[in-house]
């Protein structure tokens, strides 16, 4: 989604924050923008679509040694230059770049306007640079104080005065800022990635503070005015910059990273002998495990996926009742919250608002809620404060592939440890322990022999309808593969429970319409055939994703994919990797910009 990128310090701001912007880009965006302070005023350029696009309008731009920019990712107005932040004062002296919403600024601009104001664009942004004038006089912070006093909703943004070019003023409240502090300059990003090539030392503003930043350092402040303290620690070698190593797309790239990123899921958690696992960042002893009663997963888009997922393996494995919500609707419908109930709360980024939402009203009800988190050091992590990280390395691709089987992982480890305080035994806790280890090499393998995904890619690339069915496990695999499609190759397609085809989606099945039937090896093999019997009869042509050595399902099928065998919690990593590449050579078969599909951004940092 949006980001935010500052420089200020001795070398020349301009290559550096379209740098920033570059390294930013993954976030998804649909247009971008620079402020320079320059001379005795600011030197803006703003444009519509990709950072290459400003990176050429600005060559030969004045090299001086302050400036902000912006990828601007669309909610309030069109995707337009005038929308394009930083949006500025009626002066041309004071401009913004701000991540997040301003729910009243409707009301602000009517109130703006009836005191003569001139607003250029239609965001909400835009009356926050106006809003700032009104309350300067001389002094910026005073002003920036003055104005968000004004304002209500979240932001992470960033102010440049054209009378103070020696500083940057950063104010966070619901959208991260990152402050970077190198050698005589400094940086102010909402993405770590985008200082890491210039300096490892950072520190995260937290919510309600404000930092004045100077190329010397950082003076950080809370809104309510008293002193705070950055906690400066320094970045994970994992922010190393993203490198293709030789792959296409980063989204290829990721995929096959797989093998390697479900090992560091697992690594030092299992215990093969015990038959148990241990999760340091829970700190939860077995006591504490036994006190769950109740399991709740909440995420959204892939991540509640995985939470699905993992609801369902804490039912089977431990029989304690677990279901997964989606975080959007959970905030919002007055959720009841008992007190041996514990939320998982499950995000890629660690910043998504509705996600961020669901856990502040568990935590206003004074329920347990802890994170299971990719990014290090993210909001959910840090508000969490308990939790699990899931350790994908960082996921560039806008398209969630290695961070959804890490999940998964992280969730199976959880529910290992909570089924062995009540439901396994020794033995069965050691059989689930070593299946686990043993799921790497289970990925390796079908990765190096994905089965016939370009034929599969073809039938779907044509198609103008896709279905995706599955039962038990493989529901949620067959919800997460049809949101692959729709995100990266953008062909109309749905997920159902394959017992529910009957009673309605087959009316949509055609001669040749592809139906991808997740049907591992599992309890519910049986009815699966059944319903691709169903399926058949209709002339649809079926692509099954099966075990291998199911010939009675290969046979059967159109198509056939098989995966390595393995127990059925289990299955959702390996039947989700031909999914994910199906999406990925449908999208390239259709021209489809993978790694950056439209209107899609990493982090929705808004709601
Ligand atoms: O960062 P999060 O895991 O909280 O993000 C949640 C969703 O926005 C995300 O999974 C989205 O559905 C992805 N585009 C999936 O590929």
């Amino acid at each position: 989604m949006c980001g935010i990128i500052a420089y200020i310090g001795p070398n020349s701001a301009l290559p550096r924050l379209v740098d920033g912007l570059r390294v930013m880009e993954y976030r998804g965006y649909d247009s971008a923008g620079v402020a320079l302070q320059h001379d005795d005023g600011l030197w803006v350029r703003k444009d519509v679509g990709r950072v290459a696009a400003l990176a050429e309008r600005v060559v030969g731009g004045p090299t001086t040694h302050s400036g902000i920019a912006h990828t601007r990712w669309a909610t309030h107005g069109e995707v337009t230059e005038a929308n394009a932040h930083p949006h500025l004062d009626g002066d041309l002296r004071i401009a913004v770049v701000h991540n997040g919403i301003i729910e009243n600024s409707t009301h602000l601009r009517t109130a703006l306007e009836a005191e003569g104001v001139t607003l250029r664009s239609q965001t909400d942004t835009e009356v926050l640079p106006h809003l700032i004038r009104k309350y300067y006089k001389g002094d910026p912070v005073a002003a920036v104080l003055e104005a968000l006093k004004q304002a209500r909703g979240t932001y992470g943004m960033a102010v440049l005065f054209a009378d103070h070019p020696d500083q940057i003023i950063a104010v966070r409240n619901g959208s991260p800022l990152v402050i970077g502090l190198g050698d005589g300059e400094s940086l102010l990003a909402s993405d770590p990635q985008a200082v890491v090539s210039m300096t490892r030392r950072v520190g995260y503003l937290q919510d309600r503070e404000l930092a004045v930043i100077t190329a010397d350092g950082v003076v950080v402040q809370t809104l309510a005015g008293n002193d705070a303290t950055l906690n400066i620690e320094t970045i994970d070698s994992d922010y190393a910059l993203a490198d293709l190593e030789g792959f296409e797309h980063f989204m290829l790239k990721e995929i096959y990273e797989q093998p390697r990123s479900i090992r560091r899921a697992l690594r030092g958690r299992l215990q093969l002998e015990e038959g148990n696992a241990k999760l340091g960042g829970l700190n939860m002893d077995p006591r504490d495990l036994l006190g769950v009663q109740r399991l709740i997963n909440l995420g959204c888009g892939t991540s509640y996926h995985a939470g699905m997922i993992g609801a369902m393996a804490v039912e089977a494995l431990a029989r304690v009742p677990a279901r997964a919500e989606i975080a959007s609707e959970f905030r919002y419908r007055h959720p009841i919250i008992q007190r041996d109930a514990l939320f998982l709360a499950i995000s890629q980024s660690g910043e998504t608002a509705d996600t961020l939402g669901a856990m502040g009203e568990v935590i206003t009800k004074g329920g347990t809620v802890m994170g299971v988190v990719n990014v290090v050091g993210s909001t959910v992590a840090r508000i969490s404060g308990r939790g699990v990280y899931v350790h994908s390395g960082p996921e560039i691709a806008v398209a969630s592939t290695k961070a959804f089987t890490s999940q998964i992982t992280a969730l199976l480890v959880c529910t290992l440890m909570l089924a062995r305080t009540r439901n396994l035994s020794l033995s069965e806790g050691q059989a689930v322990a070593s299946e686990l280890d043993s799921m790497p090499e289970k990925v390796r393998e079908y990765l190096e022999n994905p089965g016939p995904i370009d034929q599969a890619a073809q039938w779907v690339a044509e198609a103008s309808y896709v279905l995706f069915l599955g039962r038990g496990f493989s529901y949620p695999v067959a919800l997460e593969g049809a949101l692959k499609l729709k995100e990266i190759a953008y062909i109309p397609c749905e997920a159902y429970p394959s017992g529910e085809m009957k009673h309605g989606p087959i009316a949509m099945l055609q001669k040749n319409t592809p139906v991808i039937f997740v049907a591992p090896r599992d309890g519910q093999r049986e009815k699966a055939i059944s319903n691709l019997r169903e399926v058949q009869a209709r002339g649809a042509r079926v692509i099954a994703i099966h075990t291998e050595g199911d010939t009675e399902i290969a046979e059967l099928a159109d198509l056939s994919i098989p995966v390595p065998s393995c127990q059925s919690y289990a299955s959702p990593l390996l039947t989700t990797l031909p999914l994910q590449l199906l999406a990925y050579k449908s999208g390239l078969l259709l021209g489809r910009d993978v790694d950056k599909p439209r209107n899609l951004a990493k982090s929705v940092t808004v709601e």
